[in-house]
């Protein structure tokens, strides 16, 4: 399974993929690393030998226009698999038509609770005693498409939004690699979870 993964920050839950596309018995492969911006986890590609691109978003005129950029970019991996991994845009509804149902975000709640930007901080700041992550199929909603897997993540006493977040992350990269494996040996079948 031929897989694009776009970044936008530290591609931590990147690297966990890349680490387990390692072992040969790995039935994917990260092909290309993108990024709207001059992302840190975009030194993962040097890391990793992948090739890597950056379609910023600051240098386009419209928020279409720079998703035309990005798909293009995207469609030159003839990518069966695009997965947003800390990618902090909104895809124009016409990239999202153009790729789902084949394009995954993780997010950091347990959605549909605390959708948006800041999941972790809104859950902290709700006082709730558990949160947890998600990964969902990408529809033309924020944050609202097809669940694909989800699991709870206590919030502990004393949690500041990088402690809650770290512990997110470390269930957000296991149902990331565990999601992509079930997709590449056709356990989940993301046709299912059209909705567009
Ligand atoms: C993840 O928690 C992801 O769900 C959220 O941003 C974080 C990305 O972290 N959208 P990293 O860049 O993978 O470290």
């Amino acid at each position: 399974l031929s897989m694009v993964v776009l970044i936008s920050g530290g591609g931590s839950n990147l690297r966990s993929l890349l680490e387990a596309c390692q072992d040969a018995e790995y039935p994917a492969r990260v092909v290309a690393i993108g990024a709207d911006r001059d992302a840190d986890g975009l030194d993962l590609g040097e890391e990793f030998g992948i090739p890597t691109f950056t379609v910023p978003f600051s240098s386009h005129t419209s928020r279409e226009a720079w998703g035309e950029e990005l798909l293009a970019q995207i469609r030159q991996w003839t990518p069966e698999l695009v997965v947003l991994s800390g990618f902090m845009r909104l895809l124009p509804p016409r990239v999202v038509a153009a790729l789902s149902p084949r394009l995954l975000n993780t997010h950091p709640a347990y959605l549909p609770e605390f959708p948006g930007a800041h999941g972790v901080r809104d859950a902290l700041a709700a006082g709730v005693t558990e949160t947890g992550a998600s990964l969902i199929v990408v529809d033309t909603g924020v944050d609202d498409g097809p669940i694909i897997a989800q699991e709870r993540v206590p919030v502990l006493p004393g949690d500041t939004e990088a402690s809650l977040h770290e512990r997110i992350k470390t269930v957000e990269r296991r149902l990331l690699v565990q999601a992509v494996l079930d997709i590449a040996n056709g356990h989940v079948d993301l046709e299912e979870h059209s909705q567009i």
